[in-house]
């Protein structure tokens, strides 16, 4: 009894899928009830969280050989997995009532064979709705938009938002290293100036995120390209501007834009893929 028993576990958390195409689906509009700005309570993930709670309590008491509990537990999950399937109704397909129903009812009589049989079959249908949809919600619910944050342009006193600053910034970059490649020292002065200024203007967006005690965090971040934004404002004011410095430089500086890329930009583009 004992061994089969245990075996529950194993079957539990070996439940997982590969695919070979991922498809990114706009998550359906009722589901946005359940997040800011519409509601702060996240009612969605709290039942995820409280059925998952209940799956583990199950198997927990089974291994205890505590019927009382664990049947208790089946039912709370039979209970709130009903619940849940009514939150969203355009995710109608993916609720199987019935598994959850098979699945309490192989506790209650104890039948440890029908109890694995049923677990796989949950547990399963969770993971299906996981893979469909879980990375795409996090995306949009959970990731804050870099959409509604604006950045003050110190060359033109405007407020733009990120992409639109972005491409001026990136452009005042190419145009420093274009006017310096063409040997245009006055143009390559100018060009300069306004990039340190529109990089040094980045740091002013992060604490609309970031929080007074994760500066630490950001000026570490921000450490090595501020430094280079130095090297060249005094590379730029000299009598005989010395390109491989500037060059190096901005290379420093071009992989610090990237770092910040790698964990902004990407959930920016595709928040922004499915703004209409
Ligand atoms: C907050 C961290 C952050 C830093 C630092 C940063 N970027 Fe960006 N960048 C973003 C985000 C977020 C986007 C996507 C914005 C959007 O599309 O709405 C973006 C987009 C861009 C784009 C594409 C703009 C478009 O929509 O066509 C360019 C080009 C760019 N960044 C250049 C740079 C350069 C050059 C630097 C460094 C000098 C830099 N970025 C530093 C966050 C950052
Ligand atoms: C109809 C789709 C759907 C079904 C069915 C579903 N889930 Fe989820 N689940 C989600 C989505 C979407 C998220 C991501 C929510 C978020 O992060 O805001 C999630 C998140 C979770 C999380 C939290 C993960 C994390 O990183 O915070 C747990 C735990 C979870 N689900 C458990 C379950 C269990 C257990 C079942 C089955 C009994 C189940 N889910 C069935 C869609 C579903
Ligand atoms: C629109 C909101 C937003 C803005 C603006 C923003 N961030 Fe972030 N950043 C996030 C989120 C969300 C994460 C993921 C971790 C988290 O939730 O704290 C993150 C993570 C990071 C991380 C890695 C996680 C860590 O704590 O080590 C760094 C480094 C970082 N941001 C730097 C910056 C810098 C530098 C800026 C300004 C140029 C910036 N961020 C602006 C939202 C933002």
């Amino acid at each position: 009894m004992k061994g089969k028993v245990a075996l529950i576990s194993i079957l539990l958390a070996g439940i997982s899928f590969s695919a070979d195409k991922l498809i990114i689906k706009k998550p359906p509009e009722s589901l946005s009830k359940y997040y800011p700005p519409k509601s702060k309570k996240f009612e969605f993930v709290s039942n995820m969280h409280k059925m998952s709670l209940a799956f583990y309590a199950v198997n927990l008491n089974i291994n205890a050989e505590n019927w009382e509990k664990a049947k208790e537990w089946a039912r709370n999950l039979e209970k709130t997995y009903k619940e849940t399937a009514k939150m969203v109704p355009e995710w109608k397909k993916y609720f199987k009532p019935e598994l959850a129903e098979n699945f309490r009812k192989a506790v209650e009589s104890q039948n440890v064979d029908e109890i694995i049989k049923t677990s796989k079959e949950l547990g399963r249908n969770c993971q299906k709705c996981h893979q469909d949809n879980m990375a795409i919600v996090k995306i949009m619910y959970r990731f804050p938009s870099f959409e509604k944050i604006k950045i003050e342009d110190p060359i033109e006193f405007t407020e733009l938002e990120t992409g639109k600053y972005m491409r001026k910034l990136s452009n005042s970059m190419k145009a420093l290293r274009i006017f310096l490649l063409q040997g245009d020292t006055e143009n390559a002065r100018q060009a300069g100036e306004e990039f340190i200024e529109r990089a040094r203007q980045l740091k002013t967006m992060c604490t609309k995120c970031h929080t007074e005690e994760e500066k630490e965090v950001i000026k570490a971040s921000m450490k090595k390209s501020s430094e280079a934004l130095d090297v060249i404002a005094e590379a730029i004011s000299a009598e005989n501007i010395d390109k491989n410095k500037i060059f190096n430089s901005l290379n420093t500086i071009g992989m610090s834009c990237s770092k910040c890329h790698n964990v902004h930009e990407i959930p920016a583009l595709i928040q922004e893929a499915f703004e209409e």
